[in-house]
């Protein structure tokens, strides 16, 4: 596989094969994801990787915080979006297409409120995947730090799908920055900033065979001085 096939085929994996990872496989693949670039080599990111009784205490830890409506929690001061009706629109429909996709995909029509609530409490049991990973930051970093940030989990889930696994990044965990903070022991200056799902995908689930869309090049890229 070269990198634009790795490119082109990675997607986000929410349904998991009960297989698990070794550890030494996913320390390889964290050693070469440090090559992941950062402004002034800072690299601005710590990692906990989770499986096991670890991974199922904070499954249950987050099912007693959030119970059955996830939707309803708080998100404290680092939102996972901006507010989305005061930039382009564009951004809001590009968010509110892809969810439907999604729930397409499961079979969830709009009024399925339950279903899609509970399709999304799925996010908090890393979609059955047999490793999570947390993304740590030191909250005084600043936005340049974060996106740095984005580098290293892209390297993460490129690295992956060469070894036939699949990610799903996922800033569902922004909801239970503190009490992920508390569970870890994490000093003050520290924050959860997402999640990664880690595993071998499962073939058979429909939601797995969601293949998002782009804007076209025109609506992104601007080409000046070329001719
Ligand atoms: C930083 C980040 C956070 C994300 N958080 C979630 C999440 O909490 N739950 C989820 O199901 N998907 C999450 N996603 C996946 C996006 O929805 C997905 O990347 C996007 O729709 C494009 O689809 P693709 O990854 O299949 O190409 C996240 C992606 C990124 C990059």
């Amino acid at each position: 596989m070269n990198v634009t096939e790795a490119v082109r085929q990675r997607v986000s994996t929410r349904a998991f094969l009960d297989v698990p990872i070794p550890r030494d496989q996913l320390a390889d693949l964290l050693e070469t994801a440090q090559r992941a670039p950062s402004g002034g080599n800072l690299q601005p990111w710590k990692l906990i990787a989770v499986t096991g009784a670890v991974k199922d205490e904070i499954i249950a830890m987050a099912h007693r915080t959030l119970g059955a409506n996830p939707g309803g929690a708080a998100m404290g001061d680092r939102p996972v979006y901006p507010d989305l009706n005061a930039v382009d629109p564009i951004y809001n429909r590009r968010r509110k297409s892809v969810g439907e996709m999604m729930y397409a995909k499961l079979g969830m029509p709009r009024e399925d409120h339950a279903g899609r609530m509970g399709w999304f409490a799925n996010n908090y049991r890393f979609f059955g995947a047999p490793v999570g990973l947390f993304l740590v930051i030191d909250r005084r970093m600043g936005h340049g730090q974060w996106a740095h940030m984005g580098m290293y989990m892209q390297t993460i889930a490129l690295l992956a799908h060469e070894r036939g696994w699949g990610t799903c990044m996922q800033e569902a965990w922004a909801l239970l920055r503190d009490q992920l903070h508390d569970y870890f022991g994490l000093d003050e200056h520290h924050m959860i900033f997402a999640g990664i799902s880690l595993g071998a995908p499962d073939p058979d689930a429909t939601v797995n065979h969601l293949y998002t869309e782009r804007a076209p090049q025109s609506e992104v890229v601007e080409f000046r001085g070329f001719d």
